[in-house]
């Protein structure tokens, strides 16, 4: 059992509007202000990576840095779990050594494994453990990209249509963008919509999620199964590809590959969206996979402003979880 008084920050669904849009709105405001550097004054981090990243690695450092704080980075194949020490007695050390704990692991083999590995982590760790990336969530991304969004649209942006939809790249990637900027879009009211090919379902718990919360909060959520007519009338198209959950490597492959050309992002889908609509995607890509050249270097690609808007997120989160905001002080 994770430590209840322990606050980690490991899905989206574990939080509440009014939680996040405080996280959200003081990342915006430190982005702006610039008055940050006391936040983690003393506290020192480990970043326990099993994946490469550019994006997550480098902008929890240096949010981390920024306030204050220190943190240093581990590969898993360096430690003693690549001689079979368990993951349990690494995270219990790391817990006696660090005051929280960015963890980034999947395996795409076996949906659900990597979460099972992350929770362990944090039922042995006892300390504010962040998940950068597990096989089932990406939360630190979603926070990016909501408050991009809100930079980009201001106070009325869950009022644009932005679409999510599944994108071909020849690399099996996580589900973890999809299932949490769906559980924050319907969290806090969006006109959302998810567009994927057959045999690319999301997990049915995160649907039913979003849904739920979407009712509540007055947001639309729709799901389809055609990227132009989803694309109609958009504010922002958000290209992501991920795996096909219940498939072999080899059908994901196989589905995947057949429908390259009707699955990639490219100027037709702009054309029949909202002028001005913004192209995004969470990075890293490849031009040709997920989009055309064309639309990722438009004036209308945001990519950068998310890649940027890791770390105001990430000092929101930190500042919130750690206990150490303003508000809490
Ligand atoms: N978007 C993202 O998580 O990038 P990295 O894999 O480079 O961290």
């Amino acid at each position: 059992m994770v430590n209840s008084e322990v606050k980690n920050f490991l899905d989206i669904r574990d939080f509440s509007s009014t939680e996040l849009e405080n996280m959200l709105d003081l990342g915006l405001k430190m982005k702006t202000a610039m008055d940050d550097t006391e936040y983690l004054k003393g506290l020192s981090f480990g970043l326990l990576f099993s994946q490469a990243s550019t994006r997550t690695r480098i902008s929890f450092e240096l949010a981390i840095r920024q306030l204050g704080g220190c943190s240093d980075y581990y590969n898993m194949a360096d430690l003693q779990l690549s001689n079979q020490e368990s993951i349990a007695d690494t995270a219990a050390v790391l817990g006696r050594y660090l005051d929280g704990l960015v963890v980034r692991q999947y395996d795409m083999n076996k949906y659900g494994q990597a979460r099972d590995v992350l929770l362990e982590i944090a039922e042995n760790s006892n300390i504010p453990v962040i998940n950068a990336l597990d096989d089932q969530g990406h939360p630190c991304q979603a926070m990016a990209d909501m408050l991009t969004l809100k930079e980009k649209f201001g106070e009325e942006f869950n009022k644009r249509k932005v679409v999510l939809t599944w994108a071909y790249a020849e690399r099996r990637k996580s589900p973890g963008v999809p299932h949490s900027l769906m559980s924050l879009a319907g969290l806090l009211g969006m006109n959302f919509t998810i567009a994927y090919p057959d045999g690319f379902e999301l997990e049915q718990e995160y649907i039913d999620f979003a849904k739920n919360k979407a009712k509540e909060s007055g947001g639309t959520l729709e799901f389809v199964n055609e990227l132009e007519a989803a694309c109609e009338g958009a504010d922002a198209i958000y290209a992501k590809s991920w795996k096909a959950l219940d498939a072999t490597n080899e059908q994901d492959s196989e589905l995947r590959n057949a429908i390259r050309t009707d699955w990639t992002v490219d100027k037709r889908h702009f054309d029949i969206a909202n002028k001005n609509a913004y192209f995004m995607n969470c990075m890293p890509l490849i031009r040709g996979q997920q989009a055309t050249a064309e639309v990722v270097d438009s004036p209308r690609s945001i990519i950068l402003d998310q890649a940027e808007n890791r770390i105001h997120a990430q000092k929101g989160i930190l500042a919130k979880i750690m206990g150490r905001s303003r508000d809490d002080r």
